[in-house]
């Protein structure tokens, strides 16, 4: 809901996790910065990642190619001719709208009203109503969702097709408004292309075009034959890469949501011809049984299987999760058969074939490939994680339970009062956790507000030092998601912290 995510995109400010960019120049649209706690969020959701689908396969090895790819890449990968979002203008208000945008939003306030229908009946009919039935004979909510579905279907017909005079007749026969404006002055739909491009070189004459990459793929996919080679990779086998990636996105919305810069991590794994189905099952299974280890709720994922497939693809699925705003595609599994080698193999006139031993032939390999944007799952894991907890006394505890593999910092140490040596202990304390875990040293304020502060910033362990800790080398060791406390030695903290974060 609406609120739920205000609050996490104010909470993700306030506690050192997002900036906009350049904010004191009033930020720049869908870019943005991660802070001093989102910079170790981020690396901890990248490095789960790169662990389990790098180092838990012995035939996964990783690279790190470069943003700027020569620019015959984009032209074979399809990117030059087809990488496009259909754009319209308002003649009077002069904005610019992706036009398929503008449609959903149309067939969505539609189903609205069918959901508003529901939550009428089911007030009046309180705990008999059966909403299954319902739907099925309300003649409003029939048409509704009815509609819904037709004006979507259409607009996936004429988008598939590349019909976007049909996109624009749709428009004008649904009477769609400028949502700021009101005015229906539209101009015909045009396709816009989603790379940024710049420029290699300094004179004019020399200069070369380029594109900063819009996904990282292509890298794998041209060092395909140097991997396969001085990694004596036999297939099955993968190739997997984490790295920034660029798209000039023309509706901006939902915080990091959709970015013009964000960072993906992508896995191509090249199999033999006609295996394909089985490694794409077999990825969809693991990848959600990832997402699944990190206890965010089950119930929170659900696949959607592709009806209508990219032009490289004969399978594609989403995982999508339930972020605030609804569910939504959180990573993509596809199995992109040999478009992409075929394709480079043609450009740049070079074999990307393996031998097979088994099979005593040559082949082209087909790809089965999962796809997932870094910035969107942080956001799956930021705002699943933020909390408003009633407490028995009734006050609101605002805590953010990050699954404590991933949370930023993993303990603060914090010294009762700022005297009688307390402070110096605590330090010692640092000095021997720092070197396995990222700790804070934290001495101002009361040390229940500080408690409060470590909830807010997602930390899962307060070790506090007391007098008592002089006497016996004991601390009290708190636990941020249940609030318990417990008195442990000194030597025992790195242990019994191990036992929930580590790898
Ligand atoms: N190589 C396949 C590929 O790039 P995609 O569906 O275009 O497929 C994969 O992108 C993932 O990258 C998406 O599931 C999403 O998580 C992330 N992604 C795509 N565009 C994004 C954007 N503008 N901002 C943030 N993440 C994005």
């Amino acid at each position: 809901n609406e609120d739920q995510f205000k609050k996490v995109v104010s909470h993700a400010k306030e506690y050192g996790y997002i900036f906009a960019s350049s904010e004191i120049y009033d930020g720049l649209s869908a870019v943005y910065d991660y802070a001093q706690n989102g910079v170790e969020l981020k690396k901890n959701i990248r490095e789960y990642w790169w662990r389990s689908m790098v180092y838990m396969h012995q035939n996964i090895v990783g690279i790190d190619s470069a943003i700027l790819m020569h620019p015959t890449t984009w032209k074979a990968s399809g990117h030059v001719d087809a990488f496009n979002d259909p754009l319209i203008d308002n003649k009077d208000s002069k904005k610019r709208y992706r036009a398929d945008v503008l449609i959903e939003d149309h067939a969505e306030k539609i189903y609205q009203k069918a959901q508003k229908e529901i939550e009428k009946a089911r007030k009046r009919f309180g705990e008999s109503f059966d909403e299954e039935q319902y739907c099925a004979t309300n003649e409003r909510v029939i048409n509704y969702l009815a509609e819904n579905r037709r004006i979507l279907e259409r607009m996936g017909k004429s988008l598939g097709n590349e019909d976007l005079a049909d996109v624009k007749a749709l428009i004008d026969e649904l009477e769609i408004a400028d949502p700021e404006t009101g005015s229906k002055n539209w101009t015909e739909v045009r396709q816009f292309n989603l790379m940024f491009g710049t420029k290699l070189g300094a004179s004019a004459e020399s200069a070369m075009d380029l594109y900063l990459r819009p996904e990282t793929a292509q890298g794998i996919f041209v060092n395909f034959l140097n991997v396969q080679k001085s990694g004596r990779m036999k297939i099955p086998f993968g190739i997997a890469q984490t790295g920034k990636a660029f798209r000039n996105e023309i509706v901006a919305r939902q915080f990091i949501f959709r970015m013009r810069e964000f960072e993906q991590m992508e896995m191509q794994f090249f199999v033999r011809p006609g295996d394909e189905m089985k490694w794409y099952e077999y990825w969809k299974k693991t990848r959600l049984n990832w997402h699944l280890s990190l206890g965010m709720g089950a119930e929170n994922y659900r696949f959607h299987d592709h009806e209508k497939l990219a032009h490289y693809a004969n399978a594609a699925a989403d995982i999508e999760f339930n972020f605030p705003f609804g569910f939504k595609e959180l990573e993509g599994i596809h199995s992109r058969t040999d478009f992409d080698l075929k394709a480079h193999e043609k450009f740049s006139g070079k074999k990307l074939q393996f031998f097979d031993p088994e099979l005593n032939e040559s082949y082209v390999p087909y790809v089965v490939e999962t796809s997932i944007g870094l910035d969107r799952m942080f956001l799956a894991v930021l705002s699943n994680s933020l909390q408003d907890e009633t407490l028995e006394d009734g006050s609101i505890r605002t805590v953010l339970k990050l699954p404590a593999i991933l949370a930023p910092v993993k303990a603060a140490v914090l010294p009762l009062i700022k005297r009688d040596g307390l402070p110096e202990i605590a330090q010692k304390i640092i000095d021997d956790l720092q070197w396995d875990y990222n700790v804070i040293y934290d001495e101002k304020d009361a040390v229940g507000r500080r408690y409060r502060r470590q909830d807010a910033v997602g930390t899962p362990f307060c070790i506090t030092v007391d007098h008592r800790t002089i006497e016996d080398n004991t601390v009290t060791i708190r636990y941020r998601d249940s609030m318990e406390q417990e008195r442990i030695k000194i030597e025992e903290i790195s242990e019994k912290m191990k036992e929930t974060i580590s790898f």
